[in-house]
Formats: structure tokens, sequence, C-alpha cells
């Protein structure tokens, strides 16, 4: 089986962990195998954003920093900018049709995301219905396999709908990251730069220290004889995330339980891993960064490209609409 590999993200700042445990690392083992399509999602980022227009537009050179930092490589990987594929909004405001605003309010995590950002009848109507640009961003280039964290299966879901409303050829399947979830750094949810609980990409190596420092371990856990809790406790998170020597993470987590092992010893050993993983997406961002323009023409190119492949599905769905008069 071929797979069309989709994913986008928001740029409302530089991209974390979270990101490159719940997606990034998937997209670079897609790039190898299949053709993939990785979009910065300028249009979707505007539907809680119009009030920081200048955050978004910066971002985006930022995301595409993160991009190359970890390795997606623009001669494998579509690069592009949501806006600049008007096709996208075309399509999403047909797709738009095909939902009602009560199964829109029925979405979790859109559910989630109004009640984090506090709106109550000032609910962006864009906003509660991003989930069908989404899956226009999907329908659009055929896409079969779609590279996100586990927070974004209910986007799939709808998407499936609406293709199947629509009754067109192309069906999507999630790929959902295994370790799709990353607490943030204060055990306090997921990390998410508005809660402030992020470790960038791009840190430096006192921030990945300051961070690994803060995290959050078991309260409880008062004095190195004392059994200490895994469950809930984000320095194993980590590890499980980062560390490729399973097994002796298991013993790890064996000896904490039992009592013995300090919260020190675990952290020390996070953050060896979590700077040896760092400094070289560090190192390729800053020879990126140094080169702006080049970034923006990588970006140019890939966008491009996406509206050459996008203006095709688009012209099949305007036929298919009986939208084609001339
Ligand atoms: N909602 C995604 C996020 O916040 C970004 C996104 C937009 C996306 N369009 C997409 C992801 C299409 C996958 C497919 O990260």
């Amino acid at each position: 089986m071929t797979h069309i590999v989709l994913t986008g993200d928001r740029p409302t700042g530089p991209l974390h962990l979270g990101h490159y445990v719940g997606s990034l690392r998937n997209r670079l083992l897609l790039q190898a195998q299949y053709r993939q399509f990785v979009m910065i999602a300028d249009t979707q980022a505007l539907t809680d954003n119009m009030g920081q227009l200048a955050r978004v537009h910066r971002s985006v050179l930022e995301v595409a920093l993160d991009y190359l930092a970890v390795g997606l490589d623009p001669a494998r990987s579509t690069l592009f900018i949501q806006s600049q594929v008007p096709e996208l909004a075309e399509l999403a405001f047909y797709l738009l049709n095909l939902v009602s605003v009560a199964r829109l309010e029925r979405n979790p995590t859109v559910k989630e995301e109004i009640r984090l950002r506090g709106f109550e009848r000032d609910l962006p109507a864009g906003f509660l219905a991003y989930p069908v640009s989404q899956a226009a961003d999907i329908a659009a280039f055929r896409a079969t396999l779609v590279p996100v964290g586990a927070d974004q299966q209910p986007m799939i879901e709808q998407t499936n709908e609406l293709v199947r409303r629509f009754n067109a050829a192309t069906g999507s399947a999630a790929l959902v990251s295994e370790h799709g979830r990353l607490p943030g750094i204060d055990g306090s949810g997921k990390m998410s730069k508005s809660q402030g609980n992020a470790l960038n990409l791009g840190a430096d190596a006192d921030e990945i220290r300051a961070a690994v420092q803060r995290m959050y371990t078991d309260p409880g856990h008062l004095r190195v004889a004392d059994p200490g809790r895994v469950e809930g406790n984000v320095v194993f998170a980590y590890l499980d995330a980062f560390d490729p020597d399973t097994a002796a993470v298991a013993e790890l987590k064996d000896h904490y339980r039992r009592g013995g092992l300090g919260d020190m010893v675990l952290k020390r050993r996070l953050e060896a891993i979590l700077q040896e993983t760092l400094a070289p997406i560090r190192a390729r961002r800053a020879e990126h960064a140094a080169d702006p323009a080049e970034v923006m023409r990588l970006l140019a190119a890939g966008s491009a490209q996406a509206r050459e492949t996008a203006a095709k599905t688009l012209d099949a769905v305007r036929g298919a609409l009986g939208l084609r008069y001339f």
C-alpha cells in the first residue's frame, strides 16, 4: 500500500518537544517512503489569532526552521504554507454545507480548546469550523495517512465523515504516534506553548537543563529510600519517549517503585539524552536561521507544487458540484 501523507502545524510560535514526539519524528520516517506534504497552517491559525496577526506571520519562518532542523527534507517532503493554496479555503467552504453546527459542537478536541480559550458567546465561527478546513486540507491532497498526535483523532473522524458524504474516492487513516501525548514539564497536561510548560526544539543547553530540573516527578517521593510513583511522573514519560534502552527504563521503574532511586539520578539520565537529541537539531536550526530568505524560497517552491496538486482535486470537486459553466 502506498500512501499520500499530509500533516501540518499552526504557526503560533516555535515548535516544541511535544510536536517532536507527537508527529515530527513520524514524518521523518514517512518522508523516506511516501509522498509527503507538510503544511504550515497559517489559515487555521487565524481561527483563534485574529488579534495576533503579526505573531502568526512571524511564526511561519519559525515553524519552517523547526521542520528543517529536525531533518524534514524539502527534496522529499513538500513544505508549504496553507494560505498560499487558496483552493484549500475554497474546498472548506463547500464542505461546510455537509456538517451541522451540532456536529461541530460535539468534536471533543474543539470542545476542550473552546474551554481552554474561554470562548463563550464570542466563539469565532471559523474556530468552531476549523475541523472542516482540516478535512479540506486532507481531502485536497487525497491524503491517506495523517500522522498527528492523539488529540487530532476527532479531526480524522470528521474528515472521513465529510469525505464519505462528499462521495469522493479518497479515505483517510489516522496514524497516531505511539507516544501521541507528551505531558508538559509541569505534569499538568499535554505540552503546550500556551500553558507555558513546553520545551522548544530550539532550546539551548541551559534551557534544557532548567526544564529537566523543573520537571514534575512524584511529590510523595520525599526521601530517596521512599517508594515512588511512575504513573504521572513526567521524567518517566520522557524516558519512555526518548530513551532507546527500554529494558533499562523498565528496570529504573521497578527500582523507583521499590524505593532507593533518587529523582536526581533519573533527571541526570534524561537530561543527557535530551541534550544529545536536541544538540544537532539546534545546530541545523541555527544554520538555516542565518539565511531566512533561502527558507522562504523553499516554502514558495513547495507552495507552488502543493497548489498544483490541490488545483487538480478542486477542478474535479467543482465539476462534481456542477460549478463548471464555461
Ligand atoms: N490542527 C493541526 C494542529 O493544530 C494543524 C493542521 C491543520 C493539520 N490542517 C491539518 C494537521 C491537516 C493534519 C492535517 O496541529
